[in-house]
């Protein structure tokens, strides 16, 4: 199950990467915003945070206007890495080397064509299990 999160800045795209998700049949849960007025970013960047946090879900993807404000929310939830990324190489090298667990874009920065292929990249590329990711992910924790 992954968990989505958006803000107004985010929301257009959220649709479109939604209807991706449906496409590849991956089940999601939406935790909003749902609709484009305009809301506050850190209640969907909590909101999502906590439903991995809890292992409710096994992943997620925010979505603000730049990724930035949703990211750095999310980011102060204990056990949540989540990557920034506006393109393929940091979204497969963050699954790699970070585990992250919640991918964050821009609405406003990257096109839905490119986002999705961020997405399935994201989604696909399981943790590389190499030791020293694995140190360095838990001295992130200590
Ligand atoms: C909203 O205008 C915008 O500030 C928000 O979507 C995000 O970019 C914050 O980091």
């Amino acid at each position: 199950m992954i968990a989505l999160g958006c803000d107004h800045g985010g929301y257009e795209l959220m649709q479109e990467v939604k209807k991706h998700l449906e496409e590849r049949g991956l089940e999601y849960r939406d935790f909003g915003c749902n609709g484009p007025e305009s809301v506050d970013y850190p209640v969907y960047g909590k909101k999502v945070a906590q439903a991995v946090q809890s292992g409710e879900c096994e992943n997620g993807i925010l979505i603000c206007g730049t990724g930035i404000g949703i990211s750095i929310t999310a980011n102060k939830f204990k056990g949540i890495r989540a990557a920034l990324c506006t393109d393929c190489f940091t979204a497969e090298a963050t699954r790699l080397h970070n585990n992250a667990n919640i991918l964050a874009m821009g609405g406003r920065v990257v096109g839905p064509g490119l986002a999705l292929k961020i997405v399935d990249t994201f989604l696909d590329t399981p943790f590389s299990n190499d030791e020293r990711h694995i140190r360095r992910i838990n001295m992130i924790e200590d």
